[in-house]
């Protein structure tokens, strides 16, 4: 059975889609799935910011075809590990938590490396230096998850 990764951060449109593009890109998909949602419906529907799809086109990585979404309680149920990109979305992921199964899928994205910092900066109002730094620092992170995954 494959092992089911979600990637979360507030607006599933900036660093969510990067951290599930860098993530796919890791990991072989017969064994691994991998998808991202938001905590927030702002952006509901939409494709992923002009920017992160620019950065990752820039690693060779494309994110353009994704479709943003609300993170839901049924999350829970259908996937493994649940990643919260920083500290204010993995305490309103836990908000929806049913069960105490349910909040031990629930880590921060930055716990899997050892970076110094656990939250991956919310690159929305900055300029592009931003984006690659949120690249930068999802990489490392995948690069962990799917070393112990593949
Ligand atoms: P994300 O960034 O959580 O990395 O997708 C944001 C995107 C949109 C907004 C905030 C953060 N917003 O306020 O619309």
């Amino acid at each position: 059975m494959k092992t089911k990764v979600l990637m979360v951060c507030l607006g599933n449109i900036c660093r969510s889609p990067l951290a599930e593009g860098i993530l796919k890109s890791k990991v072989d998909e017969n064994l691994v799935f991998v998808d991202s949602a938001g905590t927030a419906g702002y952006h509901v529907g939409n494709r992923p910011d002009e920017r992160s799809i620019a950065v990752a086109q820039n690693h060779g990585i494309n994110i353009s075809h994704q479709t943003c979404r609300k993170f839901e309680a049924s999350d829970f149920d259908e996937f493994d590990l649940i990643y919260a990109m920083d500290l204010s979305n993995f305490s309103n992921i836990l908000k929806l938590a049913r069960h105490p199964e349910d909040e031990k899928k629930v880590k921060l994205l930055l716990d899997e490396v050892d970076l110094g910092f656990n939250e991956v900066p919310d690159p929305y109002y900055g300029g592009p230096d931003g984006f690659e730094n949120v690249y930068q620092m999802v990489d490392l992170a995948c690069e962990s998850i799917a070393k112990k995954l593949n």
